[in-house]
């Protein structure tokens, strides 16, 4: 992929129909821990499809949805227009410079949220913006769930990882469970950058992804977006589909969400 190229563009219609939302209950979480309600305004960083900022506007005065691809942003407000949101700004804009894309909107946030995107961005830094533009009382919560290609640990899932990688020569190694999330743990990044009273909560649930979901997912990583597979595309979605239909569904995930909180 050439660099600066948008990694979700051809993965975003993959991204908003198959990747799953975090559930009620890490909402929920947010909302308790915030004291959120219709007064509130949050921000949600790497928005992408709108997995967070949709449902937590209906909990919120306001969202502003941010995400650097316009793909995703195409995405997300396609998303809240089925839902019916209309208190969601998407916005297009980066971790690289936060204030420059809120432009005059620089009113303070009651929580900023960031999914399965922090480790895109310059996170030290980001966090002191996020702090910057939080109000006292406030905080940021950075949402993650476990990514089952490269981290699941059940046998269809490394049927499906040894396929991808005999077509894909950029895969990310099949780590298993991660005991960490990425180089650094998190809570303890948000600590050493001065937010308080940090906080890990785990959700566990457990999920059953059909043939077409399974298919969806991989499509929706970058690292295996269709793009990857360029002219390949065909065969390995024929193959895949092949493979899990001799394998036999449903397939179940064991998943386990993860919000780490702290406060301004
Ligand atoms: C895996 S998606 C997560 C989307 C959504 N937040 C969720 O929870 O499903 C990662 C998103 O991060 C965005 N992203 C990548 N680099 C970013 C950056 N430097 N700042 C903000 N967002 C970024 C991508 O465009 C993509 O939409």
């Amino acid at each position: 992929m050439p660099p600066g190229a948008d990694p979700f563009r051809s993965a975003e219609p993959y991204y908003a129909r198959y990747r799953p939302r975090y559930g009620d209950r890490p909402i929920d979480h947010l909302v308790d821990r915030f004291a959120l309600d219709e007064s509130s305004r949050a921000l949600d960083l790497g928005c992408g499809a709108g997995q967070i900022a949709v449902p937590l506007a209906a909990r919120v005065g306001r969202v502003v949805g941010m995400d650097p691809s316009e793909a995703m942003l195409d995405g997300a407000r396609e998303q809240s227009r089925q839902a019916g949101v209309e208190n969601v700004e998407w916005v297009q804009g980066s971790d690289a410079d936060l204030r420059g894309a809120l432009g005059d909107d620089l009113e303070t946030f009651d929580v900023t949220t960031v999914g399965r995107a922090f480790h895109w961005m310059d996170r030290g830094p980001t966090l002191d913006g996020i702090r910057e533009l939080t109000r006292p009382g406030g905080g940021v919560a950075i949402f993650d769930d476990t990514e089952w290609l490269t981290s699941g640990e059940r046998a269809w899932q490394d049927e499906v990882y040894g396929l991808a990688d005999e077509y894909l020569d950029d895969l990310p190694e099949r780590t298993g469970p991660r005991t960490e999330p990425y180089e650094n743990p998190y809570d303890e990044m948000l600590a050493d950058r001065g937010f308080a009273d940090v906080e890990v909560a785990t959700f566990e649930r457990t999920r059953e992804w059909s043939v077409d979901e399974v298919v969806g997912y991989v499509f929706s990583l970058s690292c295996c977006s269709p793009a990857t597979f360029g002219d390949e595309k065909a065969d390995f979605e024929a193959e895949l589909r092949e493979r899990l239909d001799a394998l036999g569904g449903p397939f179940g995930q064991d998943d386990e969400v993860t919000v780490i909180s702290g406060c301004v």
